[in-house]
């Protein structure tokens, strides 16, 4: 790119962001878009609260129907026993806790873990985490200190370990590193930058070994498999896509695009039918769509020295609220639920459906949501 565009692009964004700042005509350039056909209705689910915790980012029960537990952003994963005993610590990812006791620090989650992606294996009860910083954990069925699976392949360390998807009968698990140069902490740069150094990986259990299945991926995050495990979905947050990689039949090996979405796609899980639900981070503003469809826009909009909380609340849109959109097992979108003024959910980043509830984990947020349909 010449330097001439790319001091063209920053005085068109430096003016969009006064525009921004300080006036509201542009509205609709930075409001979360309407979604034809979407149900307002998630503003009913009820929260629980996690207990001196924030950010409880994937939500999974285990082999019995016990749960649900969480990662939260202090590195623990809790266990939710019910109204009367509440949240009790079920494991942590780190053995060196010191300091690890404010709720949101991201300056040490490093140190202290940051767990996401959770899947239980159902033959051995052992509960799989993809901790962002500290990558592939496992723990036993009663909890305690997480042992390492891994941690590289081919060399490379992951760097932004994020959601997981593990085939019983193959006896692998597939994982997302989100990018091989930018840790969680600083997941606005994959979006901004134009980053595509992720990956998808297979982990063999009986071998131990790692396979890059896939790379140069845009922020590649939730991990889910599909019904009869021919095909597995990975979505790629900076291009608003679910992509599909076909692991069985005559495609074996081929990738295509699954479905296209309104917005920045966190977690992906299937649901009892084969159906996958897909929450949104946010939707994408027609601003951020342009933005995260052109790297040297968002690297433009870098140079300008925003802080976090401006550039996430410029792409995010200001008006925080929940989408979450259930997918058939071709890709066709059957359902959107939102909380379009964000009465209740914001920023959700899980979907978990269990006999006629939704469970709803929030990155952000310091509840979870149950909603009933
Ligand atoms: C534990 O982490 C703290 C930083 O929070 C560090 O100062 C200390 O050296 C670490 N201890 C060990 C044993 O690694
Ligand atoms: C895992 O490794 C074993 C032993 O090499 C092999 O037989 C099996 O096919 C591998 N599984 C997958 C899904 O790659």
């Amino acid at each position: 790119m010449t330097s001439s565009k790319v001091i063209a692009s920053s005085i068109v964004l430096a003016l969009l962001a006064i525009t921004f700042a300080f006036f509201k005509p542009q509205q609709h350039l930075f409001a979360p878009p309407h979604v034809p056909g979407s149900k307002d209705h998630l503003h009913t689910a009820h929260t629980i609260h996690v207990t001196g915790a924030v950010g409880p980012e994937s939500l999974v029960f285990d082999r019995h129907g016990a749960g649900p537990y969480t990662g939260v952003a202090d590195g623990r994963i809790l266990k939710w026993e019910g109204q009367e005993k509440g949240w009790i610590q079920f494991a942590v990812t780190s053995s060196n806790r010191t300091g690890c006791v404010r709720p949101f620090a991201p300056e040490l989650e490093h140190v202290c873990g940051r767990p996401l992606g959770l899947k239980f294996d159902k033959k051995t009860g052992d509960l799989y985490i993809a901790d962002a910083y500290l990558g592939l954990k496992v723990v036993g069925p009663t909890g305690g200190l997480a042992s390492q699976v891994v941690t590289e392949a081919e060399g490379q360390p992951f760097v932004f370990t994020n959601d997981m998807d593990i085939s019983e009968d193959e006896d692998v698990i597939y994982f997302t590193d989100s990018s091989t140069i930018f840790q969680r902490r600083q997941f606005m740069l994959v979006l901004l930058s134009g980053d595509k150094t992720g990956r998808l990986m297979k982990y063999n259990k009986s071998t131990k070994e790692v396979t890059v299945l896939l790379r140069g991926l845009s922020f590649p995050n939730g991990v889910a498999l599909s019904k009869d495990g021919s095909f597995l979905l990975v979505a790629e947050t900076t291009t608003s896509r679910i992509i599909r990689l076909w692991l069985h039949g005559p495609n074996a090996g081929k990738v295509d695009t699954f479905a296209v979405l309104p917005g920045f796609p966190d977690n992906v899980r299937r649901n009892p039918k084969g159906e996958f639900w897909v929450a949104l981070h946010a939707k994408a503003s027609p601003f951020a769509k342009w933005v995260s469809s052109n790297s040297w826009a968002g690297q433009a909009l870098l140079k300008l020295g925003f802080n976090f909380k401006q550039l996430h609340s410029t792409f995010a849109g200001k008006k925080p609220h929940a989408t979450a959109i259930k997918l058939s097992d071709k890709g066709e979108i059957l359902e959107v639920l939102e909380d379009c003024e964000g009465k209740t959910l914001r920023f959700i980043s899980e979907v978990e459906e269990k006999d006629g509830k939704l469970w709803i984990a929030s990155v952000l947020m310091p509840f979870i949501g149950i909603y009933s349909f």
